[in-house]
């Protein structure tokens, strides 16, 4: 038996909505779109949440959520697109590195890199919308080797093919809710696209106007494919 710490696997927790928080082989936890007061989160969860690294994939409060509080509580470093970090920036945050598409930052040896996603970004403050420059998504590149794509918000493009290529991630994180984001049908596109070994669905069930799931997702995949997905239940951490 191999349980030398170097081996551990990822745990993955789903906390409602397109926020996650992952805990490293080291045991250093991401989070990612910590939007903690979605209907779906456990309750009092952001007040206690630990975090060393934020990454926020766009501007928009159902992402951005409450990675402000947070990260002063915790003094985790934040990750985002340059115009949401100057954004952070601005409302009090110190430890924020903003990047763009393309580009990776070593954070402690987890290696996150931007990628592309299609979908808008602005930021509400003060009753304005600010712009938030443009919507990404990361994929996160772990000690042990370990690759998590998270797609942020976004509709079905042609260079998810490349993400799948370039990065072959083990787990594809990706929204199914519809509306604002892909639908179930085309999100089976983007796995078959990406070949990942683990499917999980977001951005869907949190308002009924996300409509949506996990079953319809695991319908419009080729068979061989079908159990690669898996539905996780807010809070409850499971490790791929
Ligand atoms: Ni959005
Ligand atoms: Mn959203």
């Amino acid at each position: 038996m191999n349980h030398s710490p170097q081996k551990r696997r990822v745990e993955i927790t789903w906390l409602g909505h397109s926020a996650f928080k992952l805990v490293s082989s080291t045991g250093k936890t991401i989070l990612i779109d910590p939007w903690l007061d979605n209907p779906k989160a456990p309750a009092g969860l952001k007040d206690g949440i630990n975090a060393d690294l934020i990454l926020v994939t766009h501007g928009h409060s159902d992402h951005l959520g409450n990675t402000v509080e947070i990260a002063k509580r915790t003094n985790a470093k934040v990750i985002a697109i340059y115009e949401v970090s100057v954004y952070l920036e601005s409302a009090g945050l110190g430890n924020v590195q903003g990047m763009s598409k393309g580009g990776t930052v070593n954070v402690d040896g987890i290696e996150v890199t931007m990628v592309d996603a299609r979908h808008s970004s602005t930021i509400e403050t003060d009753g304005k919308m600010i712009p938030g420059g443009e919507a990404a998504g990361y994929v996160v590149r772990f000690e042990n080797g370990y690759r998590i794509y998270h797609a942020g918000d976004t509709a079905l493009f042609m260079d998810m093919k490349l993400i799948g290529q370039l990065h072959r991630p083990h787990v594809a994180i990706v929204p199914i809710g519809g509306l604002y984001t892909m639908e179930p049908r085309d999100a089976a596109i983007a796995c078959k696209w990406i070949k990942p070994k683990h499917i999980i669905g977001m951005h869907y069930g949190t308002f009924p106007a996300l409509t949506g799931t996990t079953e319809e997702l695991r319908q419009h995949l080729p068979m061989p494919m079908k159990s690669r997905v898996k539905e996780l239940q807010p809070g409850v951490p499971i490790t791929l």
